[in-house]
């Protein structure tokens, strides 16, 4: 099938290349010349595993290629896919749909014979009927079925999320799209995944709340790890014994210092607003997006208080940046916020970020960056797990201490067992973890 994408950054990118892979002719378009002429070279614009080596397998097949120019690709494709950023708007945390629209408006006058325009962007329930309504008014000879196919993929293990999803969603409202969208999608059909039909708008439903889900359940442990902290219990075994609960589920109980990157603080921000617009407020997630706002504030206070109360003048080395790992997304990191919250108190930061430093460079001001773990150690108060890299998993901790002015390990991700670090000296805090011996006081009965 003929294939154009619009928008080539983590998610047109990777469909573009897993469609080539399957045997399609696609081309990933984006108006970004600079990444275009990177791809050109096989230089990948964005950090992802993998993705470098299928890129370059299928340019060399001659079933992928790249344009800063739609017209020619979409006059000749079967199938259109949207797949342009929808950040928060400024100022009210909507999504900002202009990226979306605009593409609607240049595909409208483009596009030749039947085609189907499938919207791979996270977009507000009644998107599809306004790209369509802006493609019938832009060319009223236009003859396009709009779907709604959101994107589930996760940065740092995409490609493999993309070839092997759960689930994959179309919503659509003219039957004659079904057809193509299975054959798009037919060798992950033949592979069992589930293409699941719906209508169009229950599609891009489908897609905030999920998102809105996982969000929910990462808060949940969150909070409960704080109630553990303050009880004397270990977050990581309540995790453990609620997750073997097969209603339940093991997966997002990783308490850490809270929820970030490209999707779940907007989409959950998105969501509330679409709840509030239709008169039906999603009072939980309204409640998610708070807590998770005060969360990094609340993890610079546990830092500063690691480091006896007070940080003015202490340096700080923070390892990791990115909002996960396997990835150089900056976009919402929690480190941005922890960071900000040390520097107002008058600390030093020094961080490193195996693939982040780039990116970081351009949101984290006032900072300074490290070769590696053991360079920014160097004379430091503490340290700060923020990002749990593999390369963080296995630290050389002596040589770590070795290098410290004070031992302190501060661990947002639980990666390292209390007893071990213990061992070699350091004073650990973790979370949701209570140190061995802090055990708090039940609260009194009224009655006492
Ligand atoms: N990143 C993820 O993990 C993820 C996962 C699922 C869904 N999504 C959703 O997918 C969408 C894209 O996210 P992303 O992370 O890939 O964004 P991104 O910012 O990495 O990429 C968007 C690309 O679109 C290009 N673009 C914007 N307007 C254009 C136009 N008119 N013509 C051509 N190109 C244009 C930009 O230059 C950019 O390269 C968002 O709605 C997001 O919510 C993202």
């Amino acid at each position: 099938m003929k294939v154009a994408i619009v928008g080539s950054g983590y998610v047109g990118l990777v469909t573009g290349v897993c469609l080539a892979d399957f045997g399609h002719d696609v081309i990933c378009i984006d108006k970004d010349q600079s990444k275009i002429d990177a791809l050109e070279r096989n230089e990948m614009p964005i950090y992802e595993p993998g993705l470098g080596e299928l890129v370059a397998a299928n340019v060399a097949a001659g079933r992928l290629s790249f344009s800063n120019s739609l017209e020619e690709a979409v006059a000749s494709a079967e199938v259109v896919f949207i797949a342009v950023g929808t950040p928060s708007r400024r100022g009210d945390g909507h999504a900002d749909l202009t990226y979306v629209y605009d593409v609607a408006r240049e595909v409208a006058v483009s596009v030749k014979g039947f085609t189907v325009v499938a919207t791979k962007s996270t977009v507000p329930v009644g998107t599809g009927d306004e790209v369509a309504r802006i493609i019938a008014a832009t060319n009223p000879d236009a003859d396009v079925a709009v779907v709604s196919n959101p994107e589930f993929l996760r940065e740092g293990a995409a490609i493999d999320d993309f070839k092997r999803p759960d689930r994959i969603v179309v919503g659509l409202e003219d039957e004659r799209a079904r057809a193509v969208m299975t054959e798009v999608y037919r060798p992950l059909y033949l592979n069992q995944a589930p293409l699941m039909f719906t209508a169009r708008r229950t599609a891009e439903l489908i897609k905030y709340a999920a998102n809105a889900f996982l969000a929910m359940k990462i808060t949940f442990i969150n909070e409960v790890a704080d109630l553990c902290e303050a009880a004397g219990a270990n977050v990581q075994e309540v995790a453990h014994g609620i997750g073997l609960d097969n209603r339940i589920g093991s997966k997002f109980l990783h308490a850490g210092p809270g929820y970030g990157g490209s999707c779940f603080p907007k989409d959950t921000l998105a969501l509330m607003k679409i709840g509030q617009d239709f008169g039906s407020p999603l009072r939980l997630v309204e409640t998610t997006v708070s807590i998770n706002d005060q969360r990094k504030r609340a993890m610079s206070r546990k830092v500063i208080s690691a480091c006896g109360g007070d940080v003015r003048g202490k340096k700080v080395a923070v390892l990791g940046l990115t909002f996960k790992p396997n990835t150089d997304d900056m976009r919402e990191a929690p480190s941005i916020g922890i960071i900000q919250g040390l520097l107002d108190k008058g600390a030093i930061v020094e961080a490193y970020d195996p693939e982040g430093m780039a990116a970081a460079r351009q949101v984290i001001p006032g900072i300074s960056f490290g070769e590696n773990p053991y360079d920014i150690a160097d004379d430091a108060d503490a340290i700060v797990l923020v990002t749990e890299w593999n390369a963080f998993r296995s630290l050389d901790l002596d040589r770590l201490k070795a290098k410290m002015r004070v031992p302190v390990f501060v661990d947002l991700r639980n990666v390292y067992r209390q007893a071990e670090m213990a061992k070699h000296g350091f004073q650990y805090h973790s979370v949701g973890r209570p140190e061995a011996g802090l055990r708090a006081e039940a609260p009194r009965k009224a009655a006492e």
